[in-house]
C-alpha cells in the first residue's frame, strides 16, 4: 500500500515542575516500590497553575514547525486531540491557532480521550488525500493533573501532563502513513470518564462535592481491555498494511502502564528491544503519550528515517487506534 500522506516535522513539551513518586508519598498513602512495580512510573511532569493546553500545544507546534521548515501561516488546519482542553468553548485549537499566528489555519479539537493525538493523524490522512488541504499541524496534549483526584491514590499516581505535536503533509511517494485502524466502545464508557461538568451533570455544589468533574477509572478492567484492544487494533493496521509484527523496526504503544505495554509486546510477538518506553519520567499523559514518544524517539535517533514504526493505543471513550508509519 502507497503512504497517502508524511509527517515532516516533530515537537513535544512537558512543564518544567516535576512530581516524583516521593513527593506522592506525602499526598497519599502510597509508596515508591508499589507505583514502580505496579505501574513503570518514577515521575512526571506537572503544569504550572498559568499554564494552559493550549500554552503547551503551542511550544510543541512550534517546536514540530520547526523541524518541518515550514512557517504558522502555511498552516490549512490545526487539529488537537485534547479532553483538557483550555475552555468548555471554544476549541484550545483556537487559541493554539492565534497563538501560532496561523492565520490560514481551520481548527477544531477532538475528544478521544488517549487516542486523540492518532485519531486526529488519521483524520489528517484523509483531509490530505482529498487533495483540499496541504499541511496539518495534529498536536495532542492533556493537562490531566487538572482533572486528577489527589485524595484517589488509584488514579493520581498515574498521570503527567504535556503535548506533543506533529507536521503532516502529501506523501513524497517513500514514506508515511501505510495504514491505520480506528475502533470505539461506547457501552464501557464509564469504566473511565469524568461525568461532571456537561448536560448529563451540570456544573453545581452537589456535583462538585461528589467529585463528578474529575476522573474515575476501574482500573482493573480499565487494563485488561486494554491490552486486547491494543493488540487487535495493532493487528488490524497490520494486516491493512500487509505486514506481520517481525515487519516492524519499533513498536511505540500509548504509555499508560509499563505491565500494559509488556504485555502488548509480548502478545504481538515484538521484542523488548523495539518498544520504546519513556512511561518512568512522564507517567501518562493521555492523547500527548504517542506524539511526545515519537518526537523523543526521533531527536535521539532511536527513530531513524527508512524505520517502520507500529503506533497504538487505547482511551477513554472506550477509544483506540493504530497507525503503521514509514519514517
Ligand atoms: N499505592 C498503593 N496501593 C495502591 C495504590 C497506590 N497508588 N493504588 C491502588 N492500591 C492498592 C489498592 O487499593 C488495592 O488494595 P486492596 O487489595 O487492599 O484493595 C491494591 O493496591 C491492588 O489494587 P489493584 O487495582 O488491583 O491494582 P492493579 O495491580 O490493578 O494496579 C492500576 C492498579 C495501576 C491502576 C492498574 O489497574 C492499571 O494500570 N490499570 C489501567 C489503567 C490505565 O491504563 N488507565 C488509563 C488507560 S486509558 C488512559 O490512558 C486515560
Amino acid at each position: 500500500m502507497k503512504p497517502r500522506s508524511m509527517i515532516i516535522g516533530t515537537g513535544h513539551y512537558v512543564p518544567s515542575r516535576i512530581l516524583t513518586n516521593a513527593d506522592l508519598e506525602k499526598i497519599v498513602d502510597t509508596s515508591n516500590d508499589w507505583i514502580v512495580e505496579r505501574t513503570g512510573i518514577h515521575e512526571r511532569h506537572i503544569k504550572a497553575d498559568d499554564e494552559n493546553t493550549s500554552d503547551m500545544c503551542i511550544k510543541a507546534g512550534e517546536r514540530a514547525l520547526q523541524q518541518s521548515g515550514l512557517t504558522a501561516k502555511d498552516l490549512d488546519m490545526i487539529i488537537i486531540g485534547t479532553v483538557t482542553g483550555d475552555m468548555r468553548f471554544p476549541a484550545t485549537a483556537i487559541f493554539v491557532q492565534s497563538g501560532l499566528g496561523a492565520v490560514n489555519a481551520a481548527a477544531l479539537d477532538i475528544s478521544a480521550a488517549c487516542s486523540g493525538f492518532l485519531y486526529g493523524l488519521v483524520l489528517a490522512d484523509g483531509l490530505i488525500a482529498s487533495g483540499k488541504y496541504r499541511y496539518i499541524l495534529v498536536i495532542g496534549s492533556e493537562s490531566l493533573t487538572n482533572m486528577t483526584n489527589w485524595e484517589d491514590r488509584n488514579t493520581c499516581v498515574l498521570f503527567g501532563d504535556g503535548a506533543g505535536a506533529a507536521v503532516v503533509t502529501a506523501s513524497d511517494g517513500t514514506r508515511g502513513i501505510i495504514s491505520s485502524y480506528l475502533g470505539a466502545d461506547g457501552t464501557l464508557a464509564k469504566l473511565l470518564w469524568a461525568p461532571g461538568g456537561g448536560t448529563a451533570n451540570p456544573i453545581s455544589h452537589e456535583m462538585i462535592d461528589k467529585k463528578l468533574h474529575l476522573l474515575h477509572m476501574a482500573g482493573k478492567e480499565v487494563f485488561l481491555h486494554a491490552v486486547k484492544a491494543m493488540c487487535d487494533a495493532a493487528l488490524k493496521a497490520l494486516s491493512l498494511a500487509e505486514m506481520s509484527p517481525d515487519d516492524i523496526d519499533l513498536l511505540i504503544p500509548h504509555q499508560a502502564n509499563i505491565r500494559i505495554i509488556e504485555a502488548t509486546g509480548k502478545r504481538l510477538g515484538i521484542p523488548k528491544e523495539k518498544v520504546y518506553v519513556n512511561i518512568d519520567r512522564f507517567g501518562n499523559t493521555s492523547s500527548a503519550s504517542v506524539p511526545i514518544a515519537i518526537d523523543e524517539a526521533r531527536r535521539n535517533g532511536i527513530l531513524k528515517p527508512g524505520m517502520t514504526c507500529l503506533t497504538v493505543v487505547f482511551g477513554g471513550g472506550f477509544t483506540w487506534a493504530s497507525v503503521v508509519i514509514k519514517f
